[in-house]
């Protein structure tokens, strides 16, 4: 089968575990050359491990999205390295959960600062590239909670529901440089992640699948699936859309 993403430059945040991992795995094997960001280069250097059958070239670069003078310098070092950027997937992002009268203001603030800035930060120096060459995907890790309410999860889906908004915002600004901006919005996906809602038992996740039409927590895989579609040539008509790949959850 063709590659989908054959010689195409993509830079991945939150590329050390889960979706952002999985993101990666997938892109190589359709191939792409890789530069993978997460905070820590243990978990960078695992995924370059799981990627470095495909042949593919793998960069890896350990900084915080919400850091905006890191952000500058690793994107420096990603065109340093290949040049152009055809791709960008902001995945990075944390879930810090308290009911909205107790919120830390240190929580809250975090949260925005890696869900809502980093984006914000990466998204701003990548894009120079891609407007030079007139070409270009984002691709927005959102949420449903970006859709919709959730009880204790105030700071998260504010968050989650900016990105949906920067996603909007920048399709319309960047259309006319022949850049698709679009999100995907996963419902419950089998990463570190849940494990934030408590040990995952069998009677969470029995709960979880509850609310969730497909009754099943989503793999990771699936999310990525979506995101080779969005990065790929066959994309290239949409923008501007979040789209809700959840299993069919119901809102309560
Ligand atoms: N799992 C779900 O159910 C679910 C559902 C909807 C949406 N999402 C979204 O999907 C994305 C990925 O989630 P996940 O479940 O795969 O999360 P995860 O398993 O917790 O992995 C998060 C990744 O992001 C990196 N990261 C965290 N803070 C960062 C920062 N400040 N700068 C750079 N990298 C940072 C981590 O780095 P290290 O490896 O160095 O720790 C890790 O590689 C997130 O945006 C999340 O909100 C997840």
């Amino acid at each position: 089968m063709a590659e989908r993403l054959k010689d195409k430059v993509a830079f991945i945040t939150g590329a050390g575990r889960g979706i952002g991992r999985e993101i990666a795995v997938r892109f190589a094997r359709e191939g792409a050359d890789l530069f993978l960001n997460a905070t820590r280069m243990e978990t960078l250097n695992e995924t370059r491990r799981l990627v470095s059958g495909s042949g593919r070239l793998v960069e890896v670069y350990a900084a915080d999205v919400s850091d905006r003078l890191a952000v500058e310098e690793m994107v420096k070092k990603a065109l340093d390295c290949f040049g152009r950027i055809d791709i960008l997937v902001n995945n990075a992002g944390i879930y810090r959960p308290s009911p909205f009268l107790q919120y830390r203001y240190e929580d809250f603030d975090r949260v925005m600062k890696v869900n809502v800035y980093g984006p914000f930060n990466v998204t701003q120096f990548v894009l120079a590239s891609m407007v030079d060459r007139r070409k270009g995907k984002v691709i927005n890790i959102a949420s449903t909670a970006g859709k919709w309410a959730s009880m204790n999860q105030s700071a998260y889906n504010t968050s989650k529901h900016a990105l949906v908004g920067m996603t909007r915002c920048l399709a319309l600004e960047m259309g006319s440089f022949n850049i698709n901006v679009n999100a995907i919005c996963p419902g419950v996906v089998e990463t570190d992640m849940l494990s934030q809602f408590g040990p995952p038992s069998p009677e969470l996740v029995a709960a979880i699948a509850q609310r969730i039409a497909l009754r099943r927590i989503l793999k990771p895989e699936e999310i990525a699936s979506l995101a080779v579609y969005l990065a790929s040539d066959e994309s290239d008509g949409m923008t501007g859309q979040s789209i809700l790949l959840d299993g069919g959850m119901v809102f309560v």
